[in-house]
């Protein structure tokens, strides 16, 4: 087991964005995690990389409790997470900003240039290196987002909405690298509410409802799951027969 977090719960005075989940996951694996909007995903998220300390649960990661453990500690240890607003520099160049990353294993400039400059290599920005981030449109910026934290050299890679806002071609493209990246040994827990994504990536998925973890299994079964659909709905979904109901 990779990561394993155990009866996770969020609790911001009294309203619980995440209301006991679990979630484990194997090394190699791909996990979606999906639900509609206001379901706590981030905020799962957040509890498993040390941006938020659970008020219950505990998580741990190859072995280790990092339940209460700082961002940094798990990005040492090996999980990196993308944000869902990208944390971009904007006036610093595409380069430097994979090479924040890369200065996690690489202390020495040089390296931690090097280092970077193969990320975007891997990532197809490499052409764009000395350009201010600035410059970049939505499809450049997520992409960087996902180089920079590859650049810390991941075992487990939390993907929130890291595809959003992309057109169906560059969807396809983001597809291809997640593909490549998990092909270099990076287990991988994705966010993503574009159906497509999660059914071509996922080896299965957990749906979150109101901060709770209300089916699992694999994506094509899970979204037929009557209390799935009743989630994105609202309410259960009824066949009409022909014409507008
Ligand atoms: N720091 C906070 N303080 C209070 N409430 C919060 C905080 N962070 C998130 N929430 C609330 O917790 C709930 C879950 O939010 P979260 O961002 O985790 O949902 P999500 O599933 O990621 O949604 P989306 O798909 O829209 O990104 C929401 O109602 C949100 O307003
Ligand atoms: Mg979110």
């Amino acid at each position: 087991m990779l990561i394993k977090a155990e009866g996770i719960t969020m609790d911001f005075g009294g309203f619980k964005a995440v209301s006991d989940a679990s979630l484990s996951v194997e090394r190699g694996e791909i996990v979606g995690l999906i639900g509609p909007n206001g379901a706590g995903k981030s905020t799962f998220f957040n509890c498993l990389v040390g941006d938020l300390r659970p008020t219950q649960g505990q998580v741990w990661f190859d072995g280790v409790d990092l339940t209460n453990a700082t961002p940094e500690e798990h990005a040492r240890r090996g999980i990196g997470r993308t944000f869902q607003l990208p944390a971009t520099f904007e006036d610093m160049s595409i380069l430097e900003n994979v090479m924040v990353g890369a200065f996690l294993r690489h202390p020495r400039t040089q390296d931690a240039t090097q280092a970077a400059h193969e990320i975007l290599e891997l990532t197809g920005l490499s052409g764009l290196a000395s350009q201010k981030a600035r410059s970049l449109g939505t499809p450049g910026r997520k992409r960087l987002e996902i180089a920079r934290v590859l650049a810390t050299q991941p075992k487990l890679m939390l993907l929130d909405e890291a595809l959003a806002g992309l057109t169906p071609v560059e969807v396809q493209r983001a597809i291809d690298l997640v593909r490549r990246i998990h092909k270099t040994g990076v287990t991988i827990v994705i966010v993503e509410h574009i159906m497509e994504v999660i059914l071509s990536l996922t080896d299965r998925v957990l749906v979150f409802n109101q901060g709770r973890v209300i089916a699992s299994g694999v994506a094509a079964d899970v979204v037929n799951d009557p209390a799935v659909i009743e989630a994105y709905l609202g309410r259960p979904r009824t066949r009409t027969r022909g014409g507008t109901p």
